[in-house]
């Protein structure tokens, strides 16, 4: 046999690619403790592992340094975003409203390894975010839905050009979040695109200036 025809052979049975597990490049802690948030997480609450992996390529890719979060539940979307800050070595501030949730974020967040880049704020984000002071680069809204306007409108005038509005269940939920939809696609300072990493649907909204 070649080496030619050998390499041929060996690429010829190794596993596609697509049938590889999709979190292979993890850690296998970091894969059981994924998993773990997500059986418990009996509400679903959390974003899916498709959008959790969007999260991370988003804020990574971006170069965002300093990120805000709104809507934690138990952090299963901040340790996404959080696995992309640690490349750019950036930070993000996620708040939660339910203290008893915002503590087991906190504490998947330190199982996840990443207590030095993710900080837990339990509280109203609309009482939260006024009192965190600089400006943010990166934001993803998944708090209650119909919320979404104001939280944009509070939010907004603090996200530096080029940065970055992400916001989810704009699919599945658009019918409690038109004005908030109409906002961000007909606003001329933004660059809007609706993407659905899973079928509940992210808008990610590009700030010019
Ligand atoms: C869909 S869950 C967030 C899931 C999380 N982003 C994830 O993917 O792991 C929405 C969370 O937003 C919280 N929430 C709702 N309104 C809020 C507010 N005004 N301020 C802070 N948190 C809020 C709820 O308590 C709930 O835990």
């Amino acid at each position: 046999m070649t080496i030619t025809c050998a390499l041929l052979c060996a690429l010829m049975i190794a596993r596609p690619v697509a049938a590889q597990s999709p979190t292979s490049v993890l850690s296998s802690d970091l894969v059981t403790l994924l998993r773990e948030i997500k059986a418990a997480d009996t509400d679903q609450l959390a974003v899916s592992e498709a959008d959790g992996r969007f999260l991370r390529v988003m804020t990574a890719s971006s170069g965002a340094k300093q990120a805000l979060e709104i809507g934690t539940a138990f952090g299963y979307s901040a340790i996404w975003i959080g696995l992309g800050l640690r490349q750019t070595g950036g930070h993000l501030t996620t708040i939660e409203y339910d203290a008893a949730r915002a503590r087991k974020a906190a504490d998947n967040i330190r199982r996840a390894g990443l207590s030095d880049v993710v900080t837990v704020v339990a509280g109203d984000g609309f009482v939260e975010v006024p009192k965190l002071t600089g400006t943010f680069d990166f934001v993803f809204l998944d708090a209650w839905k119909r919320d979404y306007k104001r939280f944009f409108d509070l939010v907004f005038p603090r996200l530096t050009p080029r940065g970055l509005f992400l916001a989810h269940n704009v699919v599945n939920k658009q019918t409690e979040m038109r004005d908030f939809l109409g906002t961000i696609q007909n606003n001329p300072a933004l660059f809007t695109a609706i993407v659905t990493p899973s079928g509940e649907g992210m808008s990610v909204s590009y700030k010019l200036r």
